[in-house]
């Protein structure tokens, strides 16, 4: 497997904590990180195996910060690249957009003729409607800080080794 670029924010809280556990169950010599608050387009093309870190905001949007690079990667050409997503949502609070910004985000790479993997079964969630949703899967991995805390690390845990499967 090729070296892998895990990109979050380094300022969450939450995100963060699923990246530190994410590193472990990868392997530290397998993953590089970086801050997807100073993303560059070379940093984000160095690799070809992707995992990004992508919470859910302001009823249904990206954060901040990856809404600033997103005129970079509308520029990016990511055939070849293949990329996992994982992000916390809150599927009581915002059942209508539960975990949203994970399917925004696979609909911008996939776009750029990137690779999407890591899909995993909407089964044991509760909730009414999210862009990651296709079929029966969620187009990466959904956590629930809010409503279900208890689950994340079997659920990072089961994705890691999916993901040691689908990545390159
Ligand atoms: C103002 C606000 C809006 C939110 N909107 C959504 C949403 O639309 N969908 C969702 O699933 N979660 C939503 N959430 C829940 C967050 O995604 C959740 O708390 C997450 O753990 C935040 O992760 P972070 O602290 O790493 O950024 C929202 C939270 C806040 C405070």
């Amino acid at each position: 497997m090729k070296k892998i670029g895990l990109i979050y924010s380094f300022n969450t809280k939450k995100t963060g904590q699923m990246a530190r556990r994410i590193v472990e169950a990868m392997g530290p010599e397998n993953i590089q990180e970086v801050n997807a608050e100073t993303l560059t387009e070379e940093q984000f093309t160095t690799f070809d195996n992707l995992i990004l870190g992508v919470p859910t905001w302001n009823d249904g949007e990206l954060p901040n910060y990856w809404d600033e690079f997103v005129p970079a990667l509308e520029d990016l050409n990511l055939k070849g690249k293949h990329i996992a997503i994982f992000g916390a949502g809150d599927q009581k609070g915002y059942p209508e957009n539960f975990v949203d910004a994970v399917g925004l985000m696979a609909g911008l790479v996939e776009n750029k003729g990137a690779t999407l993997v890591g899909f995993t079964s909407t089964e044991g969630y509760t909730f009414e409607s999210s862009l990651a949703k296709r079929g029966n899967k969620f187009c990466g991995l959904a956590l629930d800080f809010e409503n279900q805390p208890g689950k994340n690390k079997e659920r990072i845990a089961a994705w890691c080794e999916l993901l040691k499967k689908e990545f390159v």
